[in-house]
């Protein structure tokens, strides 16, 4: 059996092998690693057939979609989870099979509603129910400390003590524990009452996650991060860098178009030479006015260089060909000391 770690920040993910047959799942994959769980994957000769999150994670991007559609594996999820794409949704006990391993699913609710723990000889991957030396957090969307109480205390603290723990965090790059070292040592799980448990969950202050709504918005609908959105508008057009538009503009040719998408406030305080003003919020309702001419060379340009790359995505989108935007905004404009006028 190989267990392979991956670590993003605080964020544990894991990939599960079974050397017989060659074949593996990915636990709480993300996005930023996709590339680490393909590289690992085929180091080992590992066919990955499930891509498993543990619950609805409010703190990354799951990529677990990703994955099973590049790998075409399946999405597991709990059946509790809100992700319409989810293809195999498991109830307790429910029981997974990767070649020659038995995985058996563990509705552990607390953290989340449909947090899942994963059992798999003596191994279990404990999302983020228990976690080295702490538990998951309740305060989200979801959580709940009773639940999470009968979750521990009635299940995964009785299995057997030797069983290592694989949590969804650990930022302490603690390499490993198990449940009975946890319940020596982990000081959450010293209140064994559930009233000062649940008092005690309740009293926890933490600070919220970045990317908390952005993050549970992105894995629920399995829909875009802004950042996913800004990348693949700037892979669908080209730029236009600073020194050439300049020296385009000094040559006074009549061949392209600059339009300013900023508001007019912005625009009025300083703009390129002879810039068309024409804000983000009206492009599309303009454009057919604007540029009779599909074929002309339009460079848009806004004061940090993404609005202006949404907005050139959108006119390719509409079928001008030859938009552009300035690689770099008014900002880095200004600060390269071109030409203005206001
Ligand atoms: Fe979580």
């Amino acid at each position: 059996m190989i267990i392979e770690t991956i670590e993003v920040g605080g964020c544990r993910s894991y990939i599960l092998g079974c050397t017989d047959t060659h074949t593996g799942a990915v636990i709480d994959p993300e996005i930023s690693a996709i590339e680490r769980y393909r590289g690992l994957a085929s180091q080992h000769g590992l066919a990955l057939r499930y891509a498993i999150d543990t619950h609805t994670h409010a703190d990354h991007f799951s990529a677990a979609r990703e994955i099973a559609r590049a790998l075409n594996a399946q999405v597991v999820m709990s059946h509790l989870s809100a992700a319409p794409f989810v293809d195999l949704r498991l109830d307790d006990g429910d029981m997974l099979i990767v070649g020659g391993l038995r995985m058996r699913a563990m509705a552990t609710p607390g953290h989340t509603a449909d947090s899942t723990s994963l059992l798999v000889r003596d191994h279990v991957f404990t999302g983020d129910t228990l976690l080295i030396g702490g538990t998951g957090r309740t305060d989200l969307p979801t959580g709940d400390p009773d639940q999470l109480y009968d979750s521990l205390f009635s299940k995964l603290l009785k299995l057997d003590p030797a069983t290592h723990i694989h949590p969804a965090h650990e930022y302490k790059g603690r390499a490993g524990s198990t449940i009975g070292e946890e319940i020596a040592t982990n000081p959450r799980l010293q209140k064994t009452d559930r009233a000062e448990f649940v008092a005690m969950m309740r009293a926890l202050n933490i600070s919220a996650p970045t990317h908390l709504t952005e993050a549970l918005r992105v894995n629920m609908s399995g829909k875009k991060s802004v950042a996913q959105l800004l990348s693949e508008a700037s892979g669908a057009v080209p730029f236009m860098a600073m020194d050439e538009l300049a020296r385009r503009l000094t040559r006074r040719q009549n061949d392209l178009i600059v339009i300013d998408v900023r508001e007019k406030e912005q625009f009025d305080a300083g703009h390129l030479p002879g810039a068309m003003h024409l804000p983000r919020g009206q492009l599309e309702l303009r454009v057919n006015d604007a540029f009779p001419d599909p074929t002309v060379r339009i460079v848009a340009i806004c004061e940090f260089g993404k609005i202006s790359t949404l907005a050139a995505a959108t006119l390719r989108a509409l079928g001008f060909m030859h938009a552009a935007a300035l690689d770099g905004g008014m900002k880095a404009w200004r600060e390269a000391g071109f030409a203005l006028e206001s």
